[in-house]
């Protein structure tokens, strides 16, 4: 599907769909695309995606689907009738989970991007080791991302920090999504490991998710243009 808007994808974390619909109008969508999340999904439903196509944003379904492979691949195609830009799976759901979901969207004339979450965020080794997953976070999102890139799917949701690694194995056209963004002197807020617009896409994020810092804004849609003029493309 044919995306515009430039890398910043702005996370709508709202809980009802007057508020969300508020904070996009004062958005643009030729410069950033919005992300649904499961509280606004959960409350909203599929309206939240339709209404905010309608003000002509492109629309990052961020479910994280974990599931049978069946099941997986209708909840994209589902994704898919209601037009979202892109739509995501946990890597972990494995190899056949994965290819079921990348080849019905392969069925489909106009299909959203379909990336992988390989370990969140906020897991660190200690918490990965007690549910049986030992070797760290950083070697076992790059066997993740290399996993579900050799299972036909457009790309991967990581942590800034992870970029590199992923870089170095997998090929440029393999779309990278990271969260955990923040612009200089912004506010932390709740993420722990965090990179600047323009450090992210250096070393070689396509989209970056940030939400706080252009939705908690006094003028969001200053804070999304300082933000779009730092997200200059290494030369
Ligand atoms: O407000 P903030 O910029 O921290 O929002 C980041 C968005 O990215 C939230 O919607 C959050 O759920 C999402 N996210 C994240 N870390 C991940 C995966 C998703 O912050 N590992």
């Amino acid at each position: 599907m044919e995306a515009s808007g430039g890398p910043i994808i702005v996370a709508l974390d709202f809980s009802s769909l007057s508020s969300a619909m508020k904070k996009a109008e004062q958005l643009d969508p030729k410069l950033c695309k919005v992300k649904v999340g499961k509280e606004l999904f959960t409350k909203v439903g599929p309206h939240s995606v339709t209404s905010l196509r309608k003000l002509g944003f492109d629309v990052f379904l961020d479910l994280k689907f974990h599931d049978i492979p069946n099941t997986v691949a209708r909840a994209c195609e589902a994704a898919a009738d209601l037009g979202c830009w892109m739509v995501n799976l946990h890597a972990s759901g494995g190899r056949t989970m994965m290819e079921t979901a990348a080849n019905a969207m392969a069925k489909l004339s106009t299909a959203p991007l379909l990336t992988a979450v390989t370990v969140l965020t906020s897991l660190n080794d200690n918490l990965l080791a007690e549910i049986g997953l030992e070797g760290g976070t950083e070697l076992l999102t790059t066997r993740l991302a290399k996993l579900a890139n050799s299972c036909g799917l457009d790309g991967v949701v990581c942590s800034p920090h992870e970029i590199t690694s992923i870089r170095r194995e997998i090929n440029n056209s393999f779309v990278i999504v990271t969260p955990g963004v923040r612009p200089l002197g912004a506010a932390i807020n709740d993420q722990a490991r965090f990179a600047t617009p323009s450090e992210a896409i250096e070393k070689g994020a396509d989209y970056l998710v940030i939400g706080r810092p252009i939705t908690e804004a006094r003028d969001s849609r200053k804070a999304l243009i300082e933000i779009h003029s730092t997200c200059i493309p290494p030369s």
